[in-house]
């Protein structure tokens, strides 16, 4: 395609050179926003008396049929262009002769793809919340199933206090919460459009930039245009969001695979979201995941990638920031691809009730609860830690658990043990009655649950 700025020039680039240059590959997903830009620029352009209406009208009017054609796949985009802001105003042109060439007034390409990600991305970010809000509803199910499973709950993957399995689950509803936040968080920051920032130092035309940013559903302009054209803080800030939920989609994963491995066995994957093995016939492969996890490796090299794209690049606008479209889609195709099948296995995963009780009864991990038992009959909390650590021994010497002990073998510890110390170890006592707030007893999981279902 011929290129808009030949005319400088007295040859073409080299065919090599003008492929690796090229950004259309990429940012053709972007023709929505650009030609939406281009409509709001040309509808200011004419309000401000820059261009007769009679011709933003046809603009504008032709735009709309372009985007429908682009819609309808009537009109293919032509990869030969540099790039979709390039193609648009071709085409456009194409399309209605010398009337199209007064679009690119008062603008450059360095605000126009500024606007163009920023409005790609708030429409992203925006379908990334709402699936995570449906892996929230996912976590809900389980947990509104499970507030009286008991489990294990673990530090430095050592069994150590009695939980809930529904405590557990909310610990990564709490997680996503607060992603959320973060996605919101920056969409507001990058709520700003740089749009007749032009190529760095505004422009002579007496331009209404607050107009653009109104009909595009910006909440204001940028407010010093060589920013406007050089920042892409925005990417960084929804990248490390994104790598932020990868981080949680990936140690969920971590804990899934363990679930679902005959070691733990404390649940059992829907077949729909394991595989087979191509020479064990007994295999059922927690391979979703997996690439769940694996894949998070991919977005934190889309984040690194893009802060070191930014690193030592004076201002403001340089070719190097071409290069932040690939990482933020990759991030985003990424993040929806997990979020489209780790929601659904985690709904129709079967929690193994019976083997977390199990393992809950075999790792002392009511050792706590039995000092605290001796606490409250008076004792001092180390003394009765020490105590309880000496019973551990005891009992691991002779081959059994605190539930087995007689009572008399708890009196050779301490005399104040009564009959009721077996009541106090009891693990689903232990669990209700760890009553603080937040702790893993049903009232605090009902509140959990709640505080989720407003939140979505
Ligand atoms: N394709 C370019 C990009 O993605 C658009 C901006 C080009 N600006 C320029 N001055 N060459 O960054």
């Amino acid at each position: 395609m011929a290129k808009m700025w030949e005319g400088r020039f007295s040859k073409a680039l080299d065919q090599q050179a003008d492929d690796f240059n090229s950004s259309i590959h990429f940012d053709c997903r972007m023709f929505r926003q650009d030609i939406k830009g281009s409509m709001a620029h040309a509808a200011m352009l004419s309000a401000q008396g820059i261009i007769p209406s009679a011709d933003a009208d046809t603009i504008i009017a032709e735009l709309e049929k372009i985007l429908a054609d682009l819609e309808s796949g009537k009109l293919a985009i032509d990869m030969t262009a540099e790039d979709i802001h390039m193609f648009v105003e071709a085409e456009l042109t194409k399309r209605i002769g010398d009337i199209g060439k007064k679009l690119h007034t008062a603008r450059s390409r360095n605000d126009q793809v500024a606007l163009d990600v920023r409005l790609y991305l708030k429409e992203e970010a925006a379908g990334i919340v709402a699936m995570l809000k449906g892996l929230l509803e996912d976590i809900l199910f389980q947990a509104e199933q499970h507030k009286n499973t008991i489990m294990p709950g673990y530090t430095h993957l050592q069994r150590a206090q009695p939980i809930t399995f529904a405590h557990h689950l909310l610990a990564y509803g709490m997680m996503f919460t607060r992603d959320i936040g973060r996605i919101e968080d920056a969409v507001k920051r990058m709520n700003y459009s740089p749009l007749g920032s032009c190529a760095l130092a505004g422009t002579t035309y007496p331009t209404n930039r607050e107009m653009v940013a109104a009909k595009l559903g910006f909440d204001g302009i940028t407010l010093n245009s060589i920013d406007g054209v050089s920042d892409r803080d925005f990417c960084v800030e929804l990248l490390s969001a994104f790598a932020t939920v990868m981080m949680h989609l990936s140690r969920f994963s971590e804990e899934v695979i363990l679930w679902a491995s005959w070691e733990f066995k404390f649940i059992e994957l829907d077949d729909s979201y394991t595989t087979g093995s191509s020479i064990m016939p007994q295999k059922k492969n927690p391979d979703i995941a997996e690439l769940v996890r694996g894949k998070t490796g991919r977005v934190y090299g889309d984040l690194m990638g893009m802060l070191t794209v930014l690193k030592g690049l004076p201002l403001a606008y340089n070719k190097d920031m071409q290069e932040d479209k690939e990482s933020i889609f990759d991030a985003i195709d990424t993040v929806k691809q997990c979020l489209t099948v780790f929601p659904p296995m985690i709904r129709t995963m079967k929690p193994l009730p019976e083997n977390m009780l199990r393992a809950a009864q075999k790792g002392f991990i009511n050792a706590t609860d039995l000092a605290d038992y001796l606490t409250k009959k008076g004792e001092p909390f180390r003394s009765a830690y020490k105590t309880t650590g000496q019973i551990v021994a005891y009992c691991i010497a002779n081959n059994k658990v605190l539930e087995e002990m007689t009572i008399a073998e708890y009196k050779e510890f301490d005399t104040q043990f009564e009959d009721d110390v077996f009541e106090a170890i009891d693990l689903r006592r232990c669990v209700e009655s760890r009553i603080s707030a937040g702790g893993t007893n049903q009232a605090s999981a009902d509140e959990q649950i709640k505080y989720i279902q407003k939140f979505i």
